[in-house]
């Protein structure tokens, strides 16, 4: 057998028929799910320009330092990036065609993102998104819709065990205050940071806290903490957040520790994780982001969102078996012999333009070929056209999955059969 020439680029998923119609259900479900909350689709352009993403995610981020896929335009020099994620499309949408005007907006999107990250289960360079975007609200109220819509979608998809990872990281003033006390407890120990951290020190202090690295987890554990910094009235959004988290039924872990990976967030942070994944076992996560809008050139809005990996979700769902995923076979598979197989594609089309699904075999092969493939194709019956079939003008219908016997039919009595019985098909 000649060899496979091309392959495709590691981290970079292709999905075969059997999962795309997993992928497909799940997009049903999150898109009803979304309906009921009153949020609207956008989709935007896969590229948008480099500064887009460098100047709302943060310069001195993993995502913008090592990890965007960015490259010059051949034609005329700009410098393009494939998206890392979809906040930053979404508000320069929103500006661009000034969306905000007739008052606050509920969004979402959905589509591939990419990140040169190293790949590894539920990491990948190409991975896809579901994210929630509401902007123009204040309300703390708005922050908790989020929760509990994404709390909603765990139960519906019968997720177990996962769990909230809340926190505030305050507003641009508190952080300011903490950044002096963190930087000077961090110039303290300097010798254990590790390289990164160390470069990261005046430049992005609070992404420190977020490291894996195992060796400083006891520093880290030692360093001041932002709450002690935190303003009234971000306190006061903070409570009622968590009041009616709670009052809700849905229960939660304070996670001090939880920076999140992107600069524009501010207040109320989260990340939803799942047991049931390895390392990379954040399966949503999203907060505040009140400066965003304005720091891309609008007006003063607050604003929050999430977004949620659909590969670690289908993971959790399949580790989980909590879902039974929807059987989508053909109803029927077309058997013929040579000289009938023109009337056979006819009666095919005529039951396909009643939405009934026929494969049709396809290729001059033995019946029995024929039934071998039609029993592989999953297909519940076999229509046999012969030229038997033919001189009567009727097909013969053969379950492929029980011992019922076989009927002659005409095909208006195939499909009057497929009415009675096949409503829900
Ligand atoms: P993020 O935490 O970078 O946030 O990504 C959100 C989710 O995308 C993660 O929790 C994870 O499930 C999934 N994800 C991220 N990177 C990968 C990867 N390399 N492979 C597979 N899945 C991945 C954001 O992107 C923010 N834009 C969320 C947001 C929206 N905040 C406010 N609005």
């Amino acid at each position: 057998m000649a060899e496979n020439k091309y392959q495709g680029l590691r981290g970079m998923n292709d999905l075969l028929p059997g999962q795309t119609e997993r992928w497909q259900e799940l997009e049903a479900i999150i898109r009803r799910w979304l309906n009921i909350y009153g949020y609207g689709e956008i989709r935007t352009p896969i590229l948008e320009q480099t500064a887009l993403f460098s100047r709302s995610i943060g310069a001195v981020t993993d995502i913008v330092e090592k990890e965007m896929y960015s490259f010059l335009d051949q034609l005329n020099g700009e410098s393009l990036t494939l998206r890392p994620e979809g906040t930053a499309s979404c508000v320069r949408m929103v500006l661009e065609h000034h969306l905000l005007y007739s008052g606050p907006k509920r969004l979402w999107y959905q589509g591939p993102m990419f990140r040169h990250e190293r790949p590894q289960k539920g990491r990948y360079r190409q991975f896809h998104q579901c994210g929630v975007e509401a902007l123009g609200f204040s309300d703390p109220m708005v922050d908790v819709e989020l929760i509990v819509m994404t709390h909603r979608l765990w139960q519906e998809l019968k997720l177990q065990d996962v769990c909230l990872e809340l926190n505030t990281i305050g507003d641009a003033a508190c952080r300011a205050r903490y950044r002096v006390r963190l930087i000077e407890y961090l110039e303290r120990n300097k010798a254990q940071l590790d390289a990164d951290s160390q470069r990261r020190l005046y430049t992005n202090p609070l992404r420190i806290l977020d490291s894996k690295n195992f060796a400083m987890q006891e520093l880290l554990a030692e360093a001041p903490q932002l709450i002690d910094d935190l303003s009234d009235e971000v306190n006061v959004h903070f409570e009622q957040v968590k009041k009616a988290v709670e009052a809700l039924g849905i229960s939660f872990n304070l996670n001090a520790r939880l920076v999140r990976g992107l600069d524009y967030y501010n207040r109320t942070v989260f990340e939803w994780t799942s047991p049931a994944l390895g390392a990379q076992a954040t399966i949503c996560g999203g907060g505040r982001y009140d400066g965003l809008v304005e720091q891309l050139g609008g007006k003063p809005t607050p604003a929050c969102g999430f977004a949620m990996g659909l590969e670690r979700l289908l993971d959790v769902i399949e580790a989980q078996s909590s879902w039974e995923w929807r059987e989508q076979l053909p109803l029927f598979y077309m058997v013929y012999e040579a000289n009938t197989a023109l009337l056979a594609f006819e009666w095919a089309e005529r039951l396909r333009s009643e939405g009934v699904s026929v494969v049709y075999h396809g290729g001059v092969a033995s019946l029995k070929s024929q039934f071998k493939r039609a029993d592989g194709s999953g297909a519940l019956y076999a229509l046999v056209v012969g030229e038997k079939e033919q001189k009567q003008q009727q097909v013969t219908v053969k379950s492929l999955r029980t011992q019922i016997e076989q009927v002659s039919l005409s095909i208006n009595q195939v499909l009057e059969w497929i009415k009675q019985d096949f409503s829900h098909v």
